[in-house]
């Protein structure tokens, strides 16, 4: 029996819920391309959960159901008023607060197909409402409600910044989330199905796929992304900052991926966002810079960017505080959780792989005064 150091290349489910073959990524068989440029984040969701588009009634009502979802219990919102808020990073907080979103349904243990969809619903509306009621409570400000009207995209950034946005940042949201959605058995999505593939229940399997996001490994990348944008400051010391990193071995983050060896199919899209939007801003900067360290480290180590690098200044030209960014990855993955969560449910069985054991072997018992 030998292992495979980061479960590389092993097959560990069948899925219906979206693929990548020879690169191209599909949501249940729909190219990633076709859905960046033309759907809406709330038909992306469907599609994920129902194994096919909306019809146009399916969509208004399904839109009509996640708004009229969106409001969190009053009691989750008051305890994230007593977390350690200007210690607290807001995947932890998210994490925590989706937990006790748990404790506040009645029906969250309840298995069974119909109660699993409100749950679903619930969850999928009520992230970008938590994500929003946190940055708002830590400056000081009252949380935003949830405008029914509004698109999912929209609501997020009204119920961020209190006022409506304009079309072009809705529609990059949109983009975004649209991006983000589902990524095949990507390790937050994993995690997911680990956990419920114990009969535990769904708020658990998102809970656990949130820290599992959180690291800078997976989602945590975008925001660390940020910060070295930040750090570089000026595209004409990018080169040199990014040789002396990789000459100490340090990981460039946004760059290199576990399945995608000829690059992420979703990064072409994020980098368009990244040159419309910094122009809008009068930062091509970050643009810039983004686009230099990414031909340097493709030279220097054959590494192409993943979701999370030009992600980071499009974000960030959309005013979003950048340790907001992964919670953001959160709020469009949960639609992808759920449906994998919800296909585990389907057909469930145990997850419960073995390890190679490599410690010592019939050790002889050491009474504890003779250590
Ligand atoms: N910068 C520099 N070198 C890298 C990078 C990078 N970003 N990524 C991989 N490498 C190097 C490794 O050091 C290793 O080199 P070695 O063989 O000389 O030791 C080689 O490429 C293989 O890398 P692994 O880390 O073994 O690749 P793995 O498949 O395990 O990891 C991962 C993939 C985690 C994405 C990795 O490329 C990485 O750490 N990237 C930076 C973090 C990041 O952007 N994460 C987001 C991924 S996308 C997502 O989760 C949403």
């Amino acid at each position: 029996m030998s292992a495979t150091k980061g479960l590389e290349g092993v097959v560990a489910t069948t899925s219906s819920v979206s693929s990548i073959i020879d690169g191209v990524l599909t949501y249940n068989g729909y190219n990633i391309d076709d859905l960046a440029d033309h759907a809406s984040f709330e038909e992306v969701i469907y599609l994920l959960w129902n194994n096919r588009l909306p019809n146009e009634t399916e969509l208004t009502q399904f839109k009509k159901q996640l708004a009229e979802a969106a409001t969190v219990p009053a009691e989750v919102i008051n305890q994230m008023k007593t977390y350690p808020i200007d210690k607290v990073h807001p995947m932890a907080a998210l994490r925590t607060s989706v937990s006790n979103l748990a404790l506040f349904d009645e029906s969250a243990d309840d298995l069974n197909g119909e109660a699993n969809l409100q749950k679903a619903l619930k969850l999928q509306a009520q992230m970008p409402t938590l994500v929003a009621a946190f940055a708002r409570i830590r400056q000081g400000k009252d949380p935003v409600e949830p405008k029914k009207e509004l698109s999912f995209a929209a609501n997020f950034l009204y119920m961020l910044n209190g006022e409506e946005p304009d079309e072009i940042s809705e529609s990059a949201i949109n983009k975004a989330l649209v991006l983000h959605a589902d990524h095949e058995l990507n390790a937050s999505t994993f995690t997911a199905r680990v956990c419920v593939a114990t009969l535990s229940d769904m708020y658990s399997g998102i809970s656990a796929a949130i820290g599992a996001l959180k690291g800078p490994l997976h989602g945590g990348a975008n925001e660390q992304v940020m910060k070295m944008l930040s750090e570089i400051g000026e595209e004409n010391k990018a080169e040199s900052y990014i040789k002396d990193a990789l000459s100490r071995k340090v990981k460039i983050m946004g760059f290199g991926h576990r399945v995608y060896k000829n690059g992420d199919p979703r990064a072409k899209h994020l980098k368009e966002m990244s040159r419309q939007l910094t122009k809008i801003t009068g930062e091509s900067k970050w643009y810039e810079m983004s686009v230099k360290i990414d031909e340097v480290v493709t030279n220097e180590k054959g590494l192409l960017p993943n979701v999370d690098f030009y992600s980071a200044s499009v974000y960030h030209s959309l005013g979003i505080e950048h340790d907001l960014f992964t919670p953001l990855f959160a709020v469009s993955r949960t639609s992808g959780w759920i449906a994998h969560i919800l296909e585990q449910y389907e057909n469930n069985r145990l997850i419960r792989p073995r390890a190679e054991y490599t410690g010592p072997s019939h050790q002889e018992w050491i009474p504890l005064e003779k250590r």
